[in-house]
């Protein structure tokens, strides 16, 4: 009799417990609402002729596979998934990028690479401090880089080549010191290059080929602890590869 009371209260007590944590489960399992704005307004200043996009109407972003969307696999400690990549390579997107994509704070990988996005970049973006691949290349951007990208301190690589950004590099690119590479080839960036830029402990590739950049090299980068490859001044391209630790040679490619 009293092992059967302590049967049923055990059996009680393991249903109550599936299904609290059904419900705490349900509840873990939707992404941050701000986000789910955020993303809804990235569509919107999106054209999509291809329509892939057309999956972003339904359920919640990172639990029905939004196309491209990617989140964090667990929630933090504000109950809520969150975005952490957006990879929409090569979907032939044109129109702009929502300035509300600076509030995706916990993105990573920013990726819209070869699409024919125009507008400017917006400076929110530099808002995003957890961003470690910004690539916009191959797109029809312009106007100018924002300064505040040099707020993304945990910034690997920044590759805007192959878009129609005009105006002089920010100084504030100085501060990037996680960054190994900057392609920004094939746009019309003028000006200087700043010499401030010589003091990006991680730098490999600097990529500054085909724009209108004037004056010359800055000597300090040939002081570069890690850099490999500088490609700049359109037609008379400038590289400086360091070979070994000592040697640094000079190709003046005609
Ligand atoms: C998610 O959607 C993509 C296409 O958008 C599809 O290839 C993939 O199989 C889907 N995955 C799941 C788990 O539904
Ligand atoms: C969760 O994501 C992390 C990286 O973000 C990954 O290392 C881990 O394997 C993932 N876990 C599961 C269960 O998918
Ligand atoms: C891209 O969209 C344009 C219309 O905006 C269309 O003419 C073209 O065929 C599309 N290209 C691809 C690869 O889908
Ligand atoms: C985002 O960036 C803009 C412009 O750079 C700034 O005015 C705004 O305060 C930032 N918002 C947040 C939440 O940090
Ligand atoms: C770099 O960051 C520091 C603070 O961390 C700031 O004082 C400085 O103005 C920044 N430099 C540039 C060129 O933005
Ligand atoms: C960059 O511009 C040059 C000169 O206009 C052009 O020859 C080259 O193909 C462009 N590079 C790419 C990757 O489009
Ligand atoms: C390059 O700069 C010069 C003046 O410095 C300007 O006249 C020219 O239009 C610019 N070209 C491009 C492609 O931006």
């Amino acid at each position: 009799m009293i092992i059967s009371r302590i049967g049923a209260l055990g059996v009680v007590l393991v249903v109550w417990l599936c299904w609290s944590s059904l419900l705490t489960g349900a509840e873990d399992h939707i992404t941050d609402p701000v986000e789910v704005k955020v993303l809804r307004a990235i569509r919107k200043s999106l054209i999509d002729p291809n329509k892939n996009l057309n999956n972003w109407n339904r359920g919640d972003p990172c639990t029905s596979n939004w196309t491209g969307v990617l989140c964090s696999n667990t929630t933090l400690d504000d109950k809520y998934l969150h975005v952490i990549e957006l990879q929409l390579l090569n979907m032939n997107l044109s129109g702009t990028l929502s300035p509300e994509i600076g509030r995706l704070s916990h993105l990573k990988i920013l990726d819209f690479m070869w699409n024919k996005i125009s507008g400017s970049i917006p400076k929110e973006i530099g808002n995003l401090t957890s961003l470690e691949l910004l690539l916009l290349n191959g797109n029809r951007l312009t106007g100018l880089l924002p300064e505040e990208l040099g707020n993304l301190l945990n910034l690997d690589r920044i590759q805007v080549d192959e878009n129609h950004i005009s105006g002089s590099i920010p100084k504030s690119f100085a501060n990037l010191s996680k960054a190994k590479h900057f392609h920004m080839n094939n746009n019309s960036i003028s000006g200087q290059i700043p010499p401030e830029l010589s003091k990006l402990p991680k730098l490999v590739h600097f990529l500054l080929d085909n724009n209108n950049l004037s004056g010359f090299l800055p000597p300090e980068f040939s002081e570069l602890p890690s850099l490999l490859i500088l490609q700049t001044f359109g037609v008379t391209q400038v590289w400086l590869a360091r070979m070994g630790l000592d040697t640094i040679s000079f190709f003046l490619l005609l």
